[in-house]
């Protein structure tokens, strides 16, 4: 069924926290949901940008809402990264349950004027919202997003203005690592969680080593956002058939789908999902 990223959150049990993943399509979204599905989890379905622009948002919800129905888990639908109420305004009503304002590259005070703004609108929906403080800037050097660390007196003002659902913090990782390389800065960390009574979300998580996956999860991150880990096997396990005779879609689709089934497995037992019938 759906539900909002705060029901997920809220139902989480001790030293758990949802992983959640980029999807662009049917064949990335059935397996996160059959995972998830196999191990009585929840799923976050999360659309980024790209996918937005490559889709639009109305057409990624219809058709994850769709999928979504022939499973009887929570599932949450997270528009990703968005930069405008325009975008959070077609993805609220086209369907999504959970929005991400990402206003982490603004002023402060302009951060916490378009965030607010968000949440107002987002609550006469019952959409959850997310918000971004300090900024987890990207390792691709084509992408000119600064990175920088969050300040926790930043962190404070910013929730005690917009009381978001759940924050994303800057904490020592970075978008679109292809190593599990990340230095979390636990103190940081530490102190965030101190002052703020408010779930945490860490962005750029497949830079995240294993025994950090297993470590965040016991503390205020409830939320662990990951793309390239899931992406990266797919396309590495496409590319790796690309010299058969085949080429009908469904058939080169099988073995990439059978390969980030084991990624997304991974991810959630590291944040603390026992197997149970997989
Ligand atoms: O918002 C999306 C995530 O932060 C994904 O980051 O692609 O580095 O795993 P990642
Ligand atoms: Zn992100």
């Amino acid at each position: 069924m759906l539900v909002t990223l705060k029901k997920i959150i809220d139902e989480l049990g001790e030293n758990q926290a949802v992983p959640a993943f980029n999807v662009y399509g049917y064949e990335d979204t059935k397996v996160v949901l059959d995972v998830a599905s196999s191990l009585g989890a929840p799923a976050v379905l999360m659309t980024n940008r790209d996918a937005v622009m490559h889709m639009g948002s109305r057409n990624l919800c219809n058709l994850l809402k769709s999928i979504g129905e022939d499973y009887d888990i929570p599932i949450c639908i997270h528009l990703d990264h968005a930069k405008s109420m325009e975008e959070i305004e077609e993805a609220v009503k086209s369907g999504y349950t959970s929005v991400m304002y990402d206003g982490s590259n603004l002023p402060l005070n302009e951060n916490i004027e378009n965030t607010s703004r968000i949440v107002q609108f987002a609550k006469k929906y019952n959409v959850s919202v997310e918000g971004e403080i300090g900024s987890v800037g990207y390792s691709d050097p084509n992408i000119k997003i600064q990175g920088k660390y969050t300040d926790v007196e930043e962190a404070k003002i910013f929730y005690d203005e917009t009381k978001v659902d759940i924050l994303a913090v800057a904490v020592g990782t970075l978008h679109r690592m292809t190593g599990q390389e990340a230095v979390i800065n636990y103190e940081l960390l530490n102190d965030i969680e101190k002052k703020l009574d408010v779930p945490l979300v860490i962005h750029g998580s497949t830079g995240v080593k294993n025994k950090d996956l297993i470590q965040l999860a016991k503390t205020t991150v409830k939320k662990v956002n990951i793309g390239t880990a899931v992406r990266m096997t797919f396309g590495k396990s496409l590319k790796s058939q690309f010299n058969t005779e085949e080429f009908d879609r469904i058939k080169l689709f099988e073995k990439p789908m059978k390969d980030i089934e084991g990624v997304i497995l991974e991810k959630y037992k590291l944040l603390g999902f026992k197997k149970t019938s997989y």
